[in-house]
């Protein structure tokens, strides 16, 4: 009888702990669906996911689990240039602000790669973060970077400038450049910008690339900066030990022929990082011993383990996010500094939920 009651109820626990563990296990499983789910609905996301996953095998590396599909990644040698962009080359503004960022002496300067054609992404930014131009006693003001309208038909590509040239006129903040603005050709884009703000801006301390689809909390960025380092440095969300992508149908593929090393020294991700003026004076530097790869972020990591500088992480974790956490605590835009977004609806949208959760003590 005795017996019988102990090992009953040494039975109970057990059972009942087989079912806590059940229920945690689906519970995680339905968590990761939900997780993936989110990540593939973004492909800058999925290769956030995928640099975390192929991240956590590589430290494996030793036991032979970090198989290259190197089969796959044999291109035709006279074709490897396109993996590479005419950088440093001439390039020549177009449309240029060539006085106005020495007057206004900012404290940072927001620089945003868009395309000529993406009105919307432009009027939606300077309805929301661009509005912002004193920050805590900080002056911070912001440039747009366009390429060239790809070549369609002639007269509509000079409608498309007409439009421009109206838009520079209205709002003083459109830089443009003569190389075509493709994908492919971002690496030019990004280099043009350090290229811009270390001649235009003198003096001033504080840079970022942000592209057009972010949220950007500009008043944590300038507290940030307000503690950081003024030399030598780069922050944003740091990549370390990402894979070379040799899968031919990605996006971001860059065969052997190309880039030999099976990883990437560690960069930040294009999405928004910010450095001190005097660093992007040294990546412009060290850009003419570095061949141009078309990847901007990782071109910029090359450029700085060329000089055997390293971005810094940001102070805390949870500040450079790439996505919207699938659930998102109620404070969540007013502790961020970056997120990405959908549209520029969607933008809007955040601004005004990011307005009022400040007003109510965020
Ligand atoms: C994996 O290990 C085997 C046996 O040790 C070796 O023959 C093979 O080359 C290794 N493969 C890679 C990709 O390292
Ligand atoms: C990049 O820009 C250059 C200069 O305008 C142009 O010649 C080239 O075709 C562009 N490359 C791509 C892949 O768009």
């Amino acid at each position: 009888m005795l017996e019988k009651s102990v090992s009953k109820s040494e039975k109970v626990p057990w059972t009942r702990a087989r079912r806590w563990l059940l229920c945690f296990l689906m519970l995680l499983l339905l968590m990761l669906t939900l997780t993936l789910s989110v990540y593939n609905s973004n492909p800058q996301l999925s290769w956030s996911l995928h640099l975390w996953s192929t991240r956590s095998w590589s430290t494996k590396s030793s036991n032979n689990m970090t198989i290259q599909p190197d089969s796959m990644s044999s291109v035709d040698p006279s074709k490897i240039g396109q993996y590479f962009v005419a950088y440093p080359h001439q390039y020549h503004f177009i449309l240029d602000e060539p006085d106005q960022c020495q007057q206004q002496r900012p404290f940072l300067v927001l620089m945003i790669p868009v395309a000529p054609q993406n009105r919307a992404a432009r009027n939606a930014i300077r309805k929301t973060w661009a509005r912002e131009t004193t920050v805590l006693g900080r002056v911070v003001s912001h440039y747009f970077l366009l390429g060239l309208a790809k070549e369609g038909d002639g007269a509509e590509t000079l409608l498309e400038q007409g439009k421009v040239l109206q838009e520079s006129r209205e709002h003083h903040d459109l830089l443009q450049s003569d190389f075509l603005d493709t994908y492919q050709n971002l690496t030019i884009k990004t280099m043009l910008i350090l290229e811009w703000v270390t001649s235009r801006c003198p003096g001033v301390p504080y840079a970022m690339k942000i592209d057009s689809d972010m949220f950007l909390n500009v008043r944590n960025l300038v507290q940030m900066l307000q503690k950081a380092p003024q030399h030598t440095y780069l922050t944003g969300m740091v990549a370390r030990g990402a894979p070379v992508v040799r899968d031919p149908s990605s996006k971001w593929f860059l065969p052997k022929e190309a880039f030999p090393d099976s990883h990437y020294p560690p960069y930040a991700l294009g999405l928004g990082y910010v450095f001190t003026l005097d660093l992007a004076k040294k990546i412009i530097e060290a850009s003419k011993h570095v061949k141009a790869v078309y990847i901007e972020d990782v071109y910029l990591g090359l450029c700085l383990r060329y000089m055997g500088i390293y971005p810094t992480d940001p102070p805390s974790g949870g500040l450079f996010k790439a996505s919207m956490p699938y659930i998102w605590s109620n404070c969540y835009w007013t502790h961020v500094i970056t997120t990405i977004l959908n549209s520029p609806q969607q933008l809007l949208d955040v601004w005004q939920t990011y307005q009022t959760k400040a007003q109510t003590g965020c």
